[in-house]
């Protein structure tokens, strides 16, 4: 069933993706699904949708167009084998790798701070947060430098990733390490002509969150904006999983021809 806002395409005039090969993982929800749709609306040839979440990264897929445009596929990115079959699968199919988004993620288990440090938690979610993004920078960039592509990854970082925290320690230091992996991918991987950003997305309303404030959909956004005050200034409204999207095509673009190694923060001046 084709996807009713795959309409606005038209709306779209100026396509910043034409033609490129795309891989989303954590494609089946939240940030990696709207920036799936976003990669197809800038007319992106192929975008593959990569998770653990079968059913749902199915339904984004066929969202997006027939297999020509879009598939999915299962994987597990703490798995490196799993990693290595997505982008070689990938490959194979529609013939090479512009663009990896690698956005996996967890939230923490419980509340972690220091004192209370479950460290076998923090295993299951250093293993998908910074391992699962080492592997997924790693077999991209391989395809990339072997294809001769002068391709672009973005790994999903946080606000996280530049300040500490009271709680969700595992967290934190989950996506500051996202940014070490960035910034010395970019500076090995410049010379091949492969741009390596991240994006920083401040709290937005996902199943992510839902699930760490233990809260339903509904709930959530009523939630930050009330109890906890957490409100982009800039917009003066809370801030849309589009509006991350928004931010990755351009990192994924050919306009940001001349960025590597940067961090973009998009939280619409966000302060806790
Ligand atoms: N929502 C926020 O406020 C927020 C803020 C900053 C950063 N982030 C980051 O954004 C990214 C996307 O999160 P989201 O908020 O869209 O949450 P989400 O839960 O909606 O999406 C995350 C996706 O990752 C998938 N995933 C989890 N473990 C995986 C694994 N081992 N292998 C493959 N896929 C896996 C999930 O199935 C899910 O579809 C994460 O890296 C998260 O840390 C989110």
């Amino acid at each position: 069933m084709e996807d009713p806002t795959l309409d606005a395409v038209a709306q779209v005039t100026h396509k910043k993706l034409q033609g490129k090969v795309a891989i989303v993982t954590g494609g089946a929800s939240g940030i990696g699904e709207a920036t799936a749709r976003k990669f197809a609306l800038h007319g992106a040839r192929a975008v593959v949708i990569a998770d653990v979440q079968d059913d749902k990264g199915q339904n984004v897929a066929a969202s997006i167009g027939g297999p020509d445009r879009s598939t999915y596929i299962h994987c597990d990115v703490t798995d490196e084998e799993q990693v290595r079959g997505l982008v070689e699968s990938t490959v194979r199919i529609y013939g090479r790798l512009d663009i990896m988004f690698s956005n996996a993620g967890i939230g923490s288990a419980s509340q972690q701070t220091v004192l209370d440090f479950d460290l076998a938690s923090y295993d299951k979610l250093m293993a998908v947060n910074v391992r699962g993004m080492a592997a997924c920078v790693k077999h991209a960039a391989r395809a990339m430098v072997e294809g001769r592509v002068r391709g672009s990854i973005v790994c999903t970082a946080s606000i996280s990733a530049s300040m500490g925290g009271s709680i969700f320690t595992d967290y934190t230091m989950s996506k500051h390490a996202v940014l070490g992996l960035m910034r010395s991918a970019s500076v090995q991987l410049g010379a091949h002509g492969v741009r390596v950003n991240s994006v920083s997305p401040g709290p937005v309303a996902t199943p992510l969150l839902c699930k760490l404030f233990k809260v339903e959909a509904e709930e959530l956004e009523k939630m930050l904006e009330s109890q906890m005050g957490l409100k982009a200034p800039v917009a003066g409204k809370m801030m849309s999983v589009e509006s991350v999207a928004d931010c990755v095509v351009f990192l994924a673009s050919d306009e940001a021809e001349f960025v590597t190694g940067h961090n973009l923060v998009v939280d619409g001046g966000f302060k806790t």
